[in-house]
């Protein structure tokens, strides 16, 4: 098994509790990915340490040191080179890529968005949410593409709006399910369970008894 498994770089640019979720799940030894690398456009950014404390190879590929994005990419791509990286986990990675460098990665780079996309794509995703007074909102783990938080979706998880909402709350409640839909999505598809067929993710296993849905407000 274990020289089977998808060799994953993080990409972060800040706290890195996705991150940290990856990282702790890859431990488990029927996991079907290991962390190569964790990289930053900041350096300051607390994932770093986090990854450095849990002993994942980190380096920080300054944005801010480089003429342009093409040659910022370029590093970051010898980067992922530089430790085999099979696959590309963003998590937290605040830079928009350029479509060249989507492409170098194609079908091989995920994000995990906190909204059920196709809505809300882009920042500030909950206080658009409760502005918009969605009664369900959540996170989904997908496939990158050129256009921003667009792509095949892989998986997603719904969670109920509060009436007593704010940003928040709300992002600290999704946030915490995304620290079990990321590692989940990224364990489907570097198993090769799924597969992505045109703007779709197919392929994975269908329980006997789907789940209830998710009424919100709930029925009395
Ligand atoms: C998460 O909400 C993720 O969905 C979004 O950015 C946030 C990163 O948080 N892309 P963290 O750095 O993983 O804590």
């Amino acid at each position: 098994m274990a020289a089977m498994k998808k060799r994953v770089g993080i990409l972060i640019s800040g706290r890195g509790s996705n991150m940290v979720s990856l990282i702790a799940a890859a431990q488990a030894h029927d996991y079907p990915a290991e962390i190569a690398c964790v990289l930053s456009n900041r350096p300051e950014a607390e994932g770093l340490k986090k990854a450095q404390a849990a002993g994942v190879s980190t380096r920080a590929v300054d944005h801010k040191s480089f003429s342009g994005r093409e040659a910022f990419e370029t590093e970051l791509d010898a980067a992922l080179k530089s430790f085999n990286v099979d696959l590309v986990a963003c998590a937290g990675f605040m830079r928009l890529m350029t479509a060249d460098f989507v492409e170098r990665w194609s079908d091989r780079m995920l994000n995990i968005h906190p909204s059920l996309l196709p809505a809300f794509k882009g920042l500030d995703t909950h206080a658009r949410a409760l502005a918009a007074g969605v009664k369900l909102t959540g996170c989904t783990a997908h496939i990158v593409r050129p256009q921003m938080d667009d792509g095949p979706i892989i998986a997603q998880a719904a969670v109920p709006v509060l009436e007593a909402d704010t940003a928040d709350t709300l992002a600290a409640r999704v946030v915490g399910v995304e620290h079990e839909l990321y590692p989940h999505a990224l364990a489907m598809f570097a198993s090769g369970r799924v597969r992505i067929d045109g703007e779709r993710v197919l392929g994975a296993p269908v329980p006997a008894k789907p789940s209830a849905p998710l009424i919100w407000p709930p029925l009395a």
